[in-house]
């Protein structure tokens, strides 16, 4: 996977890219990063990408002719991209089924904007516009990283265990299962007795309970949607009927 950024601030990327997981991925050859500054695309003495916007108000809006010469710039590339995406808070909300779409494209194309945003045409650009979540960063510079560490996760050989990614928050439908490690006491805090047993099927069975729990009481809306058993409806059903007595008690 080849990922092309254009930002106004390519700099504060770049140590993201080179430490960690993605770093090694990078020296490994599974992934490459192209940070490119839109600045590169502006002309005069100033370098000015933006610009008042029409109608008034606060702010400055990022001019579409900048951004179009970037992104001719990338289409003339090989490979050109197969998704040119703008990160901005109007956009498509970003989930891990999305995630899973794109991290099956070979070149990604990541437009992050500063200020007031892009100048509206540049969505003509694009295929995509993307949000993160119904909040306002200072610019799509966390947006892009964030589509990146999602995507590059799914990728062969990124992750060292090939199946660590299988089981994750999302990938099910459901959150995850708690996860404990050494020490087996702390602070009065015990280990469920089950993850010592050894004893593979009555462990996978807790796991499942455990999410299917998490999830309903963390985030029951994402049941709606998640593959489920008949035995996980069975469960789910004494879990519900076991909060409404308590509500009931109340
Ligand atoms: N730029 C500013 N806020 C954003 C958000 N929530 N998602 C994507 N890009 C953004």
């Amino acid at each position: 996977m080849k990922y092309t950024v254009y930002s106004l601030f390519p700099q504060l990327l770049k140590p993201w890219t080179e430490e960690a997981l993605l770093g090694r991925a990078v020296r490994e050859g599974h992934i490459s990063f192209d940070l490119r500054d839109l600045r590169d695309h502006a002309s005069g003495k100033h370098r000015n990408v933006d610009d008042t916007p029409y109608g008034g108000g606060a702010g400055m809006v990022i001019r579409v002719d900048i951004a179009a010469k970037a992104l001719d710039e990338v289409l003339a590339s090989e490979p050109p991209p197969d998704e040119i995406i703008l990160l901005s808070p109007a956009g498509e909300p970003l989930s891990q089924a999305l995630v899973e779409e794109l991290a099956k494209k070979k070149h990604l194309c990541l437009l992050a904007g500063r200020y007031e945003g892009f100048d509206a045409r540049v969505e003509s650009l694009v295929t995509r516009e993307i949000s993160i979540g119904d909040y306002v960063l200072m610019g799509g510079e966390i947006a892009v990283l964030t589509i990146i560490e999602a995507t590059a996760r799914l990728l062969p050989g990124v992750l060292g265990d090939v199946d660590s990614h299988l089981q994750d928050s999302f990938s099910t439908g459901l959150l995850d299962y708690p996860e404990y490690t050494r020490p087996a006491e702390f602070r009065g805090l015990g280990i469920p007795e089950v993850l010592s047993s050894g004893h593979h099927a009555n462990i996978a069975h807790w796991r499942r309970q455990q999410a299917l729990k998490r999830t309903f009481e963390r985030r029951p809306d994402l049941l709606k949607n998640a593959k489920l058993s008949d035995e996980d409806r069975a469960f789910l059903a004494t879990l519900d009927s076991q909060a409404e007595t308590k509500q009931r008690e109340k």
